[in-house]
């Protein structure tokens, strides 16, 4: 499909997201972005729960930054998003979506007729007389799409595509032409409130794929149930360590510490995993991004536990921001939030 507009929406934990990017003589520009806060449980784990919550957000986020198209991409990623390396015959695009579920039902843990299916290649190698495609096979629960399909369709929304959130995040940053190339892979990791997506790729093709259930909002919570914290007390803990004002800030620090390095180690084993399972190149570097990104310590923890550099992604680097109506002050401040509906929307594009 090629579109010279696309608008990405993100149904996350916290928000609703929309851009719309446009493509002008083969640059990209940021027409319209904006973000609406969602009802505490609306989202959980990825996954609509409150569909007229998030209907009635997304209608707000229309009005609030004036977009006027209707056609949308959304976005999933939840415990019922499953990744995994497949091999299959090769073949053309059109005849491999008509019998990939034939074709990997005994590869997915959910019915076939329960999931929504996608097979992204990687590379050919031969079996036997038989050209086969190595790839990333996708499997979604249908009923979590639905239900961000259905959010969206009460706001008016018409959902003509839907694609896995890490892809997103993926295409938004990885291209700053020298890392996850010529043989080596990169890690774009986006740590929201409670989903933290990882993808490993080589030159922009996808390697591997994990979803955490974990993120900020997880940090937050350890200090309600370990440190005695009340729910504002510690997400302003979380934010900013230096807001510590408790009697027992030593227990304080060392649960924040530590509930940190918890999500750090999830992040490190998830690319060990790669690591070890990968013919792959070596991990030349790390990119954050979501609001996960911005907490105290996170980078510099995944550089130290990892042993890799960690940067920041910066999903409007290649894109032309001056039409969006955003000051400078306020595009550095959604960036790291706006990798997933950029991403989205640049998938539509193509
Ligand atoms: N200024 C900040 N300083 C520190 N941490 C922050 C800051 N802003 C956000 N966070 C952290 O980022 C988390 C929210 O990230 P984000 O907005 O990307 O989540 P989300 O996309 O709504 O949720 P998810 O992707 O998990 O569904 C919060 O849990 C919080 O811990
Ligand atoms: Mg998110």
């Amino acid at each position: 499909m090629s579109a010279k507009s696309a608008i990405g929406v993100n149904i996350s934990t916290t928000c609703v997201r929309a851009a719309e990017i446009s493509i002008h003589g083969g640059n990209l520009r940021l027409d319209r972005f904006g973000q609406v806060p969602l009802p505490v449980g609306s989202v959980i784990d990825g996954e609509v729960i409150d569909t007229h919550a998030v209907a009635s957000a997304l209608k707000q986020l229309w009005k609030a930054a004036h977009f006027r198209g209707r056609k949308v991409i959304l976005g999933v990623s939840n415990q019922r998003v499953l990744v995994r390396q497949a091999e299959l015959p090769v073949m053309d695009e059109a005849e491999r979506r008509s019998s990939l579920r034939f074709q990997v039902a005994d590869l997915v843990p959910m019915g076939v007729d329960e999931a929504v299916l996608d097979f992204i290649p990687m590379e050919e190698f031969d079996r036997g007389a038989m050209r086969m495609h190595r790839g990333l096979l996708v499997a979604a629960a249908q009923d979590t799409v639905l239900g961000a399909i259905a959010a969206a369709s009460e706001a008016g929304l018409e959902t003509i595509q839907v694609d896995l959130t890490p892809f997103a995040v993926l295409r938004s940053v990885a291209f700053d032409g020298r890392h996850g190339r010529h043989g080596t892979a990169e890690a774009v990791v986006d740590i929201g409130a409670r989903v933290t997506n990882i993808v490993v790729h080589e030159n922009g093709v996808p390697r591997f794929v994990r979803v955490l259930m974990m993120g900020g909002d997880t940090i937050t919570e350890t200090l309600v149930d370990k440190a005695g914290l009340t729910p504002s007390e510690a997400s302003a803990v979380t934010m900013n360590p230096q807001t510590l004002t408790s009697v027992d800030a030593t227990l304080v620090q060392r649960v924040l510490t530590q509930a940190l390095g918890s999500l750090v180690d999830e992040v490190r084993s998830s690319v060990d995993y790669y690591r070890a399972s990968s013919t792959g190149g070596a991990l030349s570097r790390l990119v954050l991004t979501g609001g996960g990104s911005r907490l105290p310590q996170i980078a510099e923890r995944l550089a130290a536990t990892m042993n890799v550099t960690v940067v920041p992604g910066t999903p409007f680097a290649g894109i032309d921001t001056s039409k969006a109506a955003l000051t400078d002050e306020q595009l550095r401040f959604v960036e790291p939030m706006a990798a997933v509906p950029v991403g989205l929307a640049m998938g539509g594009l193509r």
